[in-house]
């Protein structure tokens, strides 16, 4: 397992590399959520490489950018488990020569949910993503959905500037108690742990609903909301019920593919979840 730092050193080894590239772009502080898309890309691909970048442009002013948790060494052991290429870690004079700042690319799905809440979020995460494409050069790039909207602002992107690359989403890793896999739970303290169960809890009884056959958005909004708020130790940000395919929110009864997506507050930490749903085709029935 190559470990590259610098951009030129990168491209001169990825020259003599051929067939397939899978690429799992990282923060690091790596858990068995993305240890499943390394597993994946080793799946599916020849070749598999993996960034680990912090990347500043993601994180708003009094975001966790200063303490988002760094364990390079415990990362590379993980990784030296699976058959994993090359691990780029570039520092920020590498993927930010000029300066800190972002590109120009913006698509629709930018300033709704995730992007409401944290506007200039999906800028930053565009910004790196695209650096990263140019220098890794994959032909399959692995995002979780989790991260659901990350991963359609992506798999957009990569039609809209014609980048070669199959985007291929991996399901969502829970631990024991449901909370979805996600490096920011480190930041939770013991009870908080448990407590964040009550997110998973609230999704599968929303999920129910829409099994039953429930088509009203609001009262599955209604259902999720209630079991979440059910612990006073948690701030909503958004319970959201919209179109797995344009992520607006539905207004009137649901149809087609369902994506519901809830962000809260657990102490300062922000945890998000979600499924999706394909509902019945009824034309069919
Ligand atoms: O999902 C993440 O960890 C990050 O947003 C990503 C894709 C590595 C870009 O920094």
């Amino acid at each position: 397992m190559k470990k590259i730092s610098t951009i030129k050193e990168f491209r001169k080894w990825r020259k003599n590399i051929s067939g397939s590239i899978g690429f799992v772009p990282t923060m690091g502080a790596l858990h068995e959520g993305h240890l499943s898309l390394v597993s994946k890309s080793n799946n599916i691909c020849e070749n598999t490489i993996v960034s680990i970048y912090i990347n500043p442009t993601q994180f708003a002013e009094g975001e966790d950018l200063d303490t988002y948790p760094q364990m390079v060494q415990a990362d590379l052991d993980k990784l030296s488990k699976y058959e994993v290429d090359c691990v780029f870690l570039p520092g920020n004079s590498e993927m930010y020569p000029e300066g800190i700042n972002v590109g120009n690319y913006d698509n629709n799905l930018f300033d709704i949910l995730e992007g409401k809440s944290r506007p200039g979020f999906f800028k930053g995460v565009t910004t790196i993503v695209a650096k990263l494409f140019d220098i890794v050069e994959p032909t399959h790039a692995f995002f979780g959905e989790k991260d659901f909207q990350q991963f359609c602002i992506i798999k957009q992107m990569v039609s809209d500037l014609n980048y070669s690359i199959e985007v291929v989403p991996c399901p969502i890793i829970r631990e024991e108690n449901g909370l979805a896999m996600s490096s920011r739970n480190k930041y939770l303290t013991e009870s908080e742990y448990s407590i964040a169960a009550t997110i998973f809890k609230a999704l599968e009884s929303g999920k129910k609903l829409l099994k039953d056959g429930e088509l009203n958005g609001d009262k599955l909004k209604r259902e999720i909301y209630q079991i979440i708020k059910s612990e006073p130790a948690f701030t909503i940000d958004y319970v959201s019920v919209a179109s797995g395919d344009t992520l607006e929110e539905f207004e009137g009864e649901l149809s087609g593919d369902i994506l519901v997506s809830v962000a809260l507050f657990l102490s300062k930490t922000r945890l998000i979840d979600n499924f999706t749903y394909s509902s019945p085709d009824l034309h069919n029935c």
